[in-house]
Formats: C-alpha cells, sequence, structure tokens
C-alpha cells in the first residue's frame, strides 16, 4: 500500500466561550496577559453536559455522516485522550454504540494515553495497522479529544476543549512519509494528573515550558538527520512549505518556531551563518541547554523568522487561538486550520511538519505530503470544504462572561464524582448533532443523546 494517511477530517469543538479580554479583567491581571502575552483571543469549555464520551462521539459521528462512510468499512478505530472518567472502560468502546446500529464489532483499537500526545499515538497506531501484515483493507479512524480545564490561577486560561475525528488509509492526500519520524520520549513531573478524584493536572508552568522546547530541539535535529538521509538536500524548515506545532497556547509556538531558527543557525557552517543569518553572529557560542529563558536570543530569532512564522506557522493557529488548547486534537485543529486557508491548488505537493509534545513526556516530529497526484485533488477539496463548515461553526457559538464561566467550572468540579448525578447544563446552546448526557445512574452509568 502507498501513500497512507488521512483521507477525511472533521473538528468539534463547544459552543461556548469565554473572551480572553474579559477573563484578564476577571482574574484581575494586567490587560493584554493571556491576548498579547499568551497570544489567545477566546476559550471554549464545556458545561456538565459534556463529557469525553459525549464530544468524541460528537465529532465522530459527523465525520462518518459528512462523508458517508460505510461502517463495515471500518477495521479499526483508535481513541487518544488524557481526559479519563474511567480506569477501564475505554471511551473506543463507547463510540462502538454507534457502529452497533449497523451490527458493526469486527474492530480493533482501544485508548491511548499520555497527556497531549495521545492522539498521534493513535494516527500512529492506524497508519502502522495499514501498513502492517494484519491489515485486512478496511480502514482505520482516528478520534483524538479532551476537555482542557485547570484550576483557578494562572494556567487556567490555558484550557479548551474539543475533538477531532479522521479517517485513515492508503492513497490519501495528506500521506505520512516512511521511515523519517523522530521521536524524544523522556521522564518529567512538567505536567501529570496523579490525583484521579480531580479533573484538573499538577503543573509546573514554567517546567513543561522548558520540557515542550527540549522535546522540540531534540526531535527537530533528529528529524533533518533522519530527512537528509533519504533526501540530502533536505534544509530544514527551508524545505518545509508549513511548520506546525501542538499549541498550549499561541505565543509558545510563535516562540518555537525561532526556536528552529536558533536550531537551524548552530548547526550552520560559519560561513553559512554570516550568509543566512546577518547580524546574529554573537549568538555563535550560545548553547541550547542554556537558553530557553534567554531572552537576548528569544528576541533575536524571533525577529529574524517574522516572515517565516507568517507564511508557514501562523495560518495553524486560527482554531488554537479561538478555542484554546484542546490536548490531544491540538495539532489537529493546527492542521485543520492551515488546510483551510489555502485552495486545493496552493496546497497540491507541499510537505509540512508536525510536533507533537504530550507532557511527562513523549513527543515526536513528522511530516505530511500533499499527494502531487491530481486524482487526489477531489478529495483534498472535500477534506478542505467540509472543515470549512465546521470551522466556520466557531463564529455561531455564544459567549459567556467570565463570571458565569467561572460558575460553570465549579459545577463541573463539585461533581466530577457525584452519582447517581443530573447534569443542569443547558441542551438549547449545543449545536445541532451534538451527543449530550442525560445522566450518570446510581452504577455510575453514563447515558446520552444526540441533539
Ligand atoms: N501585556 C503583554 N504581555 C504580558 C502582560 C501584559 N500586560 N503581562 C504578562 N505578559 C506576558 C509575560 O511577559 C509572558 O510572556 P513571556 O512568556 O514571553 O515571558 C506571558 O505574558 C505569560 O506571563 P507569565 O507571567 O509568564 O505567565 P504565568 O507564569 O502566570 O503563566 C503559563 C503562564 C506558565 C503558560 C501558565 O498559563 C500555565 O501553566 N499553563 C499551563 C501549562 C502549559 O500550557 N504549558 C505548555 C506546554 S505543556 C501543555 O501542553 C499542557
Amino acid at each position: 500500500v502507498e501513500n497512507v494517511g488521512i483521507l477525511a477530517m472533521e473538528i468539534y469543538f463547544p459552543s461556548q466561550y469565554v473572551e480572553q479580554t474579559e477573563l484578564e479583567k476577571f482574574d484581575e491581571v494586567s490587560t493584554g496577559k493571556y491576548t498579547i502575552g499568551l497570544g489567545q483571543n477566546r476559550m471554549g469549555f464545556c458545561s456538565d453536559r459534556e463529557d469525553i464520551n459525549s464530544i468524541c462521539m460528537t465529532a465522530l459521528h459527523r465525520l462518518i455522516e459528512k462523508n458517508n462512510i460505510n461502517l463495515h468499512d471500518i477495521g479499526r478505530m483508535e481513541v487518544g485522550t488524557e481526559t479519563i472518567i474511567d480506569k477501564s472502560k475505554s471511551v473506543k468502546t463507547y463510540l462502538m454504540t454507534l457502529f452497533a446500529k449497523e451490527g458493526a464489532t469486527d474492530i480493533e483499537g482501544i485508548d491511548t494515553t499520555n497527556a497531549c500526545y495521545g492522539g498521534t499515538a493513535a494516527l500512529f497506531n492506524a497508519v502502522n495497522w495499514v501498513e502492517s501484515s494484519s491489515w485486512d483493507g478496511r480502514k482505520a479512524i482516528v478520534v483524538a479529544g479532551d476537555i482542557a480545564v485547570y484550576g483557578k490561577g494562572p494556567a487556567r486560561p490555558t484550557g479548551g476543549a474539543g475533538a477531532v475525528a479522521m479517517l485513515i488509509g492508503p492513497d490519501a492526500p495528506l500521506s505520512l512519509d516512511c521511515g523519517v519520524r523522530a521521536s524524544y520520549m523522556t521522564h518529567a513531573y512538567d505536567f501529570y494528573k496523579p490525583d484521579l478524584a480531580s479533573e484538573f493536572p499538577f503543573v509546573d508552568g514554567k517546567l513543561t515550558i522548558k520540557c515542550y522546547l527540549s522535546a522540540l530541539d531534540n526531535c527537530y535535529n533528529l528529524f533533518c538527520k533522519k530527512m537528509q538521509r533519504v533526501d540530502p538536500d533536505f534544509k530544514g524548515l527551508l524545505s518545509l512549505d508549513g511548520m506546525l506545532f501542538h499549541t498550549p497556547y499561541s505565543k509558545l509556538v510563535q516562540k518555537s518556531l525561532a526556536r528552529l531558527c536558533f536550531n537551524d543557525f548552530l548547526n550552520a557552517s560559519p560561513e553559512q551563518r554570516i550568509k543566512q543569518f546577518p547580524g546574529l553572529s554573537n549568538f555563535s557560542s550560545y548553547k541550547l541547554e542554556e537558553t530557553y529563558f534567554d531572552r537576548d536570543v528569544e528576541k533575536a530569532f524571533m525577529k529574524y523568522s517574522e516572515e517565516l512564522f507568517e507564511e508557514k506557522t501562523k495560518p495553524s493557529l486560527y482554531i488554537a487561538k479561538n478555542v484554546g488548547n484542546m490536548y490531544t486534537p491540538s495539532l489537529y485543529g493546527g492542521l485543520a486550520s492551515y488546510l483551510i486557508s489555502k485552495s486545493p491548488e496552493q496546497l497540491i505537493g507541499k510537505k509540512f511538519a508536525l510536533f507533537s509534545y504530550g507532557s511527562g513526556l513523549a513527543s515526536t516530529m513528522y511530516s505530511i505530503n500533499i499527494c502531487k497526484d491530481m486524482s487526489v485533488g477531489s478529495k483534498l477539496e472535500r477534506i478542505i470544504s467540509s472543515l470549512h463548515d465546521s470551522v466556520s461553526l466557531l463564529d455561531k457559538r455564544q459567549c459567556i462572561e467570565p463570571g458565569k464561566f467561572s460558575e460553570i467550572m465549579d459545577v463541573r468540579t463539585k461533581n466530577y464524582h457525584t452519582a447517581p448525578y443530573q447534569p443542569s447544563g443547558s441542551i438549547d446552546t449545543l449545536f445541532n448533532g451534538t451527543y449530550y448526557l442525560i445522566e450518570i445512574d446510581d452504577q455510575r452509568r453514563r447515558s446520552y443523546n444526540r441533539k
């Protein structure tokens, strides 16, 4: 099989959001901290009407419905999430209720978890299956979803929620490059969820940033080495049409692109440095490990990479800026944003790299090609127009003032472990086609409806 990758794609985000400018006032932080400092405009959130099962189901149903997928043609379904509501039963098993209606039960795959990395792990599992001897000719589905909520404090404005569903198979318009994935995995306590009684993580904000940037350095250098083995002309960022990142908040992504330029600079020969990086020679003796929070390096390379950022990365931030960190779907929301910013003609033949990061930590850089073969052009067109539809819902959301948002968060927190439980969140505000929780019974079994 050839060109295994993404055949179709759908995204779901909640119908309610809070404006970051208003959150700044409500949290009594200085004006601009969340909007300019973090680069975020709006943050989506769910009431107690939605949970991880429902948001994944909403995205999955949208994918199946819009693409007329025959459920018997699916041989594997993988879920990536870090939103755990059950220590044993996977989200995937709940998603099977949709397949049960058609009598489809021969479907491999369960959930995969490591912070924001689970969606990428799920994608790799699905792609690997299609490329393996176990493959039976059917397609795979990947669902990545999370409800990202933080306790009150500096991390709260970096929450978000959403789910992405992708159809995986051969002859895809978006195919993954083979043999060049570059991973960096190690142990860190930067962000983790050891308190199973709480929806909130333990987070060391500064350490998460250091871990993210060091994972990025490691993945990028290894990725470039592996790419150069297959293509000696590969020149890192300069050979890529797009550079997409896991997006906890947009500002970190802009800094990350600058960081890649700093890597390129350090890897360049002295002559090349003068030619390609004029005026930056005073950073020649700087080291990656010593500069995660170096203001001078950051400022100089942010300036240097301004145009590169506009061209290769900024188009991928649209959903992230308006929804926030969706955790596992974040990178794929980046992919969706990037795709809808261009026409199919602009995309054909392009190559871009994606950096996936999950605290704890697991990270990979890999690349996607948009097939040159024009026969896939119509599939690409379909992906883009379908995403346009879903993303346009961003403007149809309801703005909730921060006081009310905080109350809704408190209801979630207070009832995180209540059973039996009747959710109180409004059904009226949900988008049509959204799954929602009807109740949790005294045996903690959850039941759902679709609006
Ligand atoms: N106008 C403009 N910028 C401002 C203003 C203002 N009025 N006030 C502050 N800023 C800037 C700061 O200078 C800072 O910018 P810098 O990063 O360039 O220095 C930025 O806004 C944030 O301010 P800080 O004081 O650094 O913010 P704080 O430490 O309170 O919180 C943090 C930020 C650590 C990101 C927090 O929100 C957090 O812990 N989030 C969750 C963890 C996270 O997302 N980590 C990323 C990778 S891991 C993952 O994906 C979960």
